[in-house]
């Protein structure tokens, strides 16, 4: 005789039921890194949520950095770490550890982890396919001038012929590195790459996965969590220079990917297992939402 299935557990089908029919045949772009990409049992809770997208019938295209990661690899190097305005200081050898662990290692490791559970993943750099076409970033010093930053790009030109390609049958894995016309290479802030692929894709959502619980009013309160905004107060916020850190080219994101036609950007705690599926597929909604400013 079968078990009669417990009703919290159809509840929680039902609750998703929605969400399946709201997002099947839809794009959503991950932006993986922080907490969820350090912690083994994360990695693989996040590999789950991916593949699950894959088969309930969305379309998951995956853009990761690896911060941590490029840190770890350039101490061991003995190279100097330098962040301005959230943003890698990068010299000719730092972009080169940064394509190295970015597309030699993290990106193979994430394709792999889809693989073996159950949804085969390619990976790609923003040189396949011609997929990013990047610019040197400068980035405003507040005083008139530009910060130079070094091989820090800004994405010029996004080719998604590419990703559609793969996407009808794989799961895209894209690691944020691209090159200039000249062929020089750069490292691309993955939240920016983000934003990029989300738009030029035409995605209903981002998401990105991050180590805090969403935006905070004061980063040091998670107390303080902004669960939802509009694109005018993330922009307003963003000039009155309120916004620091590695959640200033997060919330620049957002703004961009919303702007130029995506529906929504999340930002969730990638320290929470299967934060993915909770944002997605439940009612609670965690982290951050930001909207478009008309609704
Ligand atoms: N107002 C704020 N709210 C939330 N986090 C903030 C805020 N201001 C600064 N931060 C910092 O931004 C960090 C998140 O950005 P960070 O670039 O470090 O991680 P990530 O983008 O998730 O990962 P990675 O860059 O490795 O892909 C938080 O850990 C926090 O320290
Ligand atoms: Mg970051």
């Amino acid at each position: 005789m079968s078990k009669t299935p417990k009703q919290p557990q159809i509840a929680t089908l039902l609750e998703g039921l929605p969400y399946i029919k709201e997002f099947f045949g839809k794009t959503i772009v991950i932006k993986y890194g922080g907490a969820a990409m350090a912690e083994a049992e994360l990695r693989e809770a996040f590999a789950t949520d991916v593949v699950l997208l894959k088969y309930v019938g969305l379309n998951p295209v995956v853009v990761h950095g690896g911060g941590a990661e490029i840190t770890d690899y350039m101490d061991r190097l003995g190279l100097e770490v330098e962040f301005v305005h959230g943003l890698r200081v990068s010299n000719a050898q730092t972009v080169e550890v940064v394509k190295m662990v970015l597309v030699g290692k993290l990106n193979k490791d994430i394709v792999l982890r889809l693989n073996r559970h159950g949804q085969p993943a390619v990976g790609l750099c923003g040189d396949d396919g011609s997929l990013f076409e990047v610019t040197k970033q400068l980035v405003p010093d507040g005083a008139g001038e530009s910060l130079d930053l070094g091989y820090v790009g800004s994405i010029e030109r996004v080719d998604v012929d590419v990703l559609n390609h793969i996407a009808a049958d794989y799961i895209p894995v894209v690691a944020s590195v691209g090159a200039d016309r000249e062929g020089q290479s750069y490292n691309v802030n993955a939240d920016e790459a983000a934003a990029a692929v989300a738009s030029a894709l035409g995605a209903y959502k981002v998401v990105f996965m991050t180590d805090v619980e969403g935006w905070l009013a004061d980063p040091d309160d998670s107390a303080t969590l902004i669960s939802e905004a509009d694109v005018g107060t993330v922009r307003r916020e963003l000039a009155d220079g309120k916004v620091m850190g590695g959640m200033l080219p997060k919330l620049k994101a957002c703004a961009e990917a919303v702007e130029r036609g995506v529906s929504y950007a999340h930002i969730v705690d990638g320290r929470k297992p299967h934060s993915l599926l909770l944002e997605l597929f439940t009612d609670a909604g965690i982290g951050t939402k930001v909207r478009p400013a008309d609704e």
